[in-house]
Order: structure tokens, then C-alpha cells, then sequence
């Protein structure tokens, strides 16, 4: 099993990171692909990747850390410079949330679908797919890319943590983009704020373009619900959806490997 989206660039993992990646790898993972959310946190994840075999990097800005005071003046460039390094996938994780946080509510909109729209652009010069984010805001996530549909690569890109309404998984597939699910799959019941629960979309979700990702630290699946997540914990939601999907978890990683390494050309 491959995890693309995991960040064990964050300081969750700062203590054991070394022991979580031979955890996950005596486990059966067998690459992990971890995320930025912010310039620092992009840095991170491509220096893991420089000193681990099977470990790679997604660099980007989240629409959540789209505030000005969080980016550097010269954020794209050094994003950029990131992006030469040929561990770096894609641009990610990027989008729209519109999800309000305790901490600093819903970033600027307008703010978020500027940042969003500069990392487009950034890909397309570079010939790398996207990592989208998305809460709560599908509608203008599927507006803007279709907008960019002759910036995007041959494989696009996938949706990272996919929720949405039936309607947005049809527009991410039309659009050729790939659909990511994690551990909270196994969670019962809609979340908060969706129409539709995860199971439901993952059955209508081709298994030719499912791929499987944790979100460590985040998003942990039942039965370590509660616990902090880890990238070995990718088998139990790879499990759970061969399951859905009625084919052995064998055939599923398979298909799902194939799948990623379609989706990221520079994944050998
Ligand atoms: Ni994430």
C-alpha cells in the first residue's frame, strides 16, 4: 500500500518520526508520500525524503495558511525551487476551505482562491500534477479547475481526503482527477456539513482511480480511533474499502499502486 498523503513533516512526529516509518514499512506500506501545508512545513517534507528511500514530498501552501502573515514575500519562488527536487511529486496540498477553525475561522476567500490560482499556474509551468483541498467548498474548487482545465497535466492530479456531493466526485472524475480516501471512511454516518457519507462515494468511485492515504496525524481509522494516525494504518483503510468494493485487498493494492504511479510521473 502506498500512502500519498501523510505529514510526518509535522511536529506530531518530530520525536519518533524514524520509528512510525519502519513501523509502516514492516507493515506492508510500501512508500509514503508526505505534505506540505506551508513553506516551512513544505522544506520538511522534501528533507525526509531526501534521507529515506521510499519516502517523497507534495510541496505547497493550504488555503488555511493563505494569510498573508503566514507567507513569505518570496513563498512561490521557494516553492519552486522545492519542486526541482526529483522527490517532489506535486503541488499540494491546495484548494479551498471554508470551514471555519477555532483558531483563525475561514480564511479570506478572495485571498484563498489567489494563492490557489498562483500554485495552478506554478504547476503548469513545471508539468506537475495538484493535490487539492478541499472543505466544504467543492463547487468553487470544480469552478476554478475547469476554468484552468488546459493548465492541468495529462493525469491532473487527485483530490486529497475526498468528500463532496455526488455531483463533485462526477466533475473531479470527468476532469481526470484521481480520489483519495482515508481512515475516516471507516467513521458512521455523514460528517458535519456533508450530504453524503464516504462509503457511499467510495462505491461509486472506479477502482482504476482510487488512491489511499492516511492524513497522519489526523483522521485515524476505527479501530485506533482516538490515537494519532500513522501511515501503517493505510492497510486497514485499504481493507476497508477492497471490502466495499468486494475484490481481495491483493487486487485493490495493486490497482492502487498502479494508480498512483499514474498519477505522479516522477514516483519510481
Ligand atoms: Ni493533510
Amino acid at each position: 500500500m502506498i500512502d500519498v498523503h501523510a505529514h510526518l513533516n509535522f511536529h506530531k512526529f518530530e520525536e519518533d518520526f524514524d520509528n512510525v516509518i519502519k513501523k509502516a514499512f514492516s507493515a506492508g506500506v510500501t512508500k509514503i508520500i508526505n505534505v506540505g501545508t506551508q513553506v516551512s512545513s513544505s522544506e520538511k517534507a522534501v528533507e525526509l525524503a531526501n534521507n529515506y528511500k521510499n519516502l517523497f514530498a507534495i510541496v505547497g501552501v493550504h488555503p488555511h495558511h493563505a494569510d498573508k502573515i503566514d507567507l513569505p514575500s518570496d513563498w512561490l519562488e521557494k516553492l519552486e525551487k522545492l519542486c526541482q527536487n526529483p522527490k517532489t511529486l506535486a503541488i499540494g496540498e491546495i484548494g479551498l476551505d471554508y470551514y471555519s477553525y477555532s483558531s483563525n475561522g475561514i480564511v479570506d476567500p478572495v485571498l484563498q482562491k489567489e494563492v490557489f490560482q498562483a500554485q495552478i499556474d506554478l504547476a503548469n509551468k513545471l508539468k506537475l500534477p495538484l493535490q487539492i483541498h478541499n472543505r466544504h467548498a467543492g463547487e468553487d474548487v470544480i469552478k476554478i479547475l475547469k476554468t484552468n482545465k488546459h493548465k492541468l497535466q495529462n493525469a491532473p492530479g487527485m483530490f486529497h481526503c475526498f468528500a463532496g456531493s455526488k455531483q463533485v466526485l462526477k466533475d473531479a472524475l470527468e476532469l481526470g482527477f484521481y480520489i483519495g480516501f482515508d481512515g475516516n471512511i471507516t467513521y458512521k454516518g455523514v460528517a458535519p456539513g456533508e450530504t453524503i457519507a464516504l462509503p457511499q462515494l467510495a462505491k461509486i468511485t472506479p477502482v482504476d482511480r482510487i488512491v489511499i492515504e492516511t492524513d497522519s496525524p489526523y483522521l485515524t481509522p476505527i479501530p485506533h480511533r482516538g490515537e494519532r494516525n500513522e501511515p501503517r494504518y493505510a492497510i486497514i483503510t485499504g481493507q476497508y474499502i477492497a471490502d466495499l468494493k468486494g475484490i481481495s485487498f491483493e487486487e485493490f493494492e495493486q490497482q492502487t499502486n498502479k494508480n498512483t504511479k499514474k498519477l505522479f510521473s516522477k514516483l519510481k
